[in-house]
């Protein structure tokens, strides 16, 4: 702990987030001040309502220290040949309620292991929901498929069900929703659209660890879930991944593709390697890292979520400032970032990056989350490739562009704000000081737009 100047982490995780964010340096000096709405804006020179610091993430667990330091001097290093893989996967996979987890390389890789093991092939279309980290659907261009966008529901940040259907064609195999910064998608209307069109469906769940949807964990409602453990993440193992699911079928096809295609299980051997896979596997200092972390888990999700429920409330009193709201069915967030969206109308017109500096500027670090993705120009780059050219018509794909028009997605886009998991660990007064640094600035917005 301690005031720091902005690292390296966080620059990363503006970059997670879209690479929009305006995080600005809040290591300023204090002024010892007290709040009141009569003090000039931080950003034009007035005091700080937080002059202090935020908690830190990650947070290492010392305990971890001797038997990590064995494991390496043991150089029992890699997946075959060490326990802590295997004990790793049996806890997550207890801790989500799930029969079997496959512990993988990273989100990416466990997103694009399970769209192999359903047989999204090359060629094919898959649904995802657009206001996500572009991994969502970069893994989507890696399977040589093509990622078609359905709308956002800007209240609940999430992927808008009843924009999915009219965007599946004879080619399309699966569904991607992101249930982003830990927040539920409504997977009951996603399920029963699939199974209506007999379509896949892979939880992208690589933001949301023990978030909640009619009670059970997110990543276990599609025929997949995918999870990321990036060091920024709220279980941080400087880069892994899973892959949880009840079938058996599925997780042997998936242990074997990412074991550069071994048999597994039920994958038995016609050749030495009888499926097509690759190296996607998890290392045991991975799995050491994570089994450590896992256990702050618990805990740290109850802070986060109460004091996610605090700023809910008290910041929905403020005009212009509206939290999320929960999709249908979810019971709860996970929060890998708190978000809520800053309507600039009820500020003056002051626009929201204006809004975001003001607020960083009194000691609150903030950021605008991600960009209208769907517009990214690597995704004209893949679609006008050579082999993006030999596996989709002209026509499809000049359709798939006049469909890519999601107003949903683009309000949200222009109006969200996030605050970094971290902060919600944060103590009650910490959480105060949120309040009364958007309440300083919805006061005072008249200095803002001058
Ligand atoms: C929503 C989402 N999907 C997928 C990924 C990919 O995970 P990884 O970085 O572990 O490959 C991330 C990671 O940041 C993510 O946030």
């Amino acid at each position: 702990m301690g005031t720091r100047k902005i690292t390296r982490r966080q620059a990363i995780t503006a970059a997670s987030a879209g690479a929009l964010g305006t995080f600005v340096n809040w290591s300023m000096p204090s002024f010892g001040i007290g709040t009141t709405d009569q003090q000039k804006l931080a950003i034009n020179g007035g005091p700080k309502v937080h002059p202090g610091s935020w908690p830190e993430w990650p947070v290492w667990d010392q305990t971890a220290d001797k038997g990590i330091m064995e494991m390496l001097h043991s150089g029992r290093w890699w997946r075959a040949v060490g326990d802590h893989i295997g004990e790793f996967e049996k806890k997550y996979a207890e801790l989500m309620g799930v029969k079997r987890c496959l512990g993988m390389a990273s989100g990416s890789t466990a997103l694009m292991t399970s769209m192999k093991a359903l047989g999204v092939d090359a060629g094919d279309e898959v649904i995802v929901s657009p206001f996500t980290f572009i991994a969502s659907y970069n893994v989507i261009f890696m399977m040589k498929a093509l990622p078609v966008f359905a709308d956002t529901d800007p209240e609940t940040f999430l992927i808008d069900p009843s924009t999915i259907e009219s965007r599946i064609t004879e080619r399309t195999t699966a569904i991607i929703p992101v249930h982003i910064y830990g927040l539920p998608c409504d997977m009951d209307s996603i399920n029963a659209i699939a199974k209506k069109h007999n379509l896949k469906v892979i939880e992208d769940a690589c933001q949301a660890w023990l978030a909640e949807y009619k009670g059970k964990k997110t990543g276990t409602f599609g025929d997949a879930g995918c999870y990321s453990f990036h060091n920024t993440k709220n279980l941080p193992a400087g880069e892994a991944g899973a892959i949880v699911s009840d079938n058996d079928g599925f997780m042997d096809r998936c242990n074997s593709i990412h074991n550069c295609g071994r048999p597994y299980g039920s994958i038995k051997r016609t050749s030495s390697y009888p499926i097509a896979g690759t190296n996607f596997r998890m290392q045991q200092i991975q799995a050491m890292i994570l089994l450590s972390q896992m256990k702050r888990i618990i805990k740290d999700a109850d802070i986060r979520l109460e004091n996610a429920m605090y700023l809910d409330a008290k910041l929905k009193e403020i005009p212009g400032i509206v939290p999320h709201k929960l999709a249908n069915g979810a019971t709860r967030s996970a929060y890998h970032l708190y978000p809520f969206r800053y309507k600039k109308e009820e500020f003056g017109d002051v626009p929201r990056d204006r809004f975001i500096r003001a607020l960083n500027a009194e000691g609150v670090p903030c950021s605008s989350g991600y960009g209208p993705q769907n517009k990214d120009g690597l995704i004209e780059d893949q679609l006008t490739s050579k082999g993006y050219k030999r596996l989709f018509s002209e026509a499809r794909i000049n359709q798939w562009r006049e469909e890519n028009v999601l107003p949903g997605n683009d309000q949200l886009c222009n109006e969200a704000v996030i605050f970094y998991h971290s902060m919600l660990l944060g103590s009650r007064s910490d959480m105060e000081d949120i309040v009364k640094a958007i309440t300083k600035i919805y006061e005072n917005r008249a200095e803002l737009k001058a």
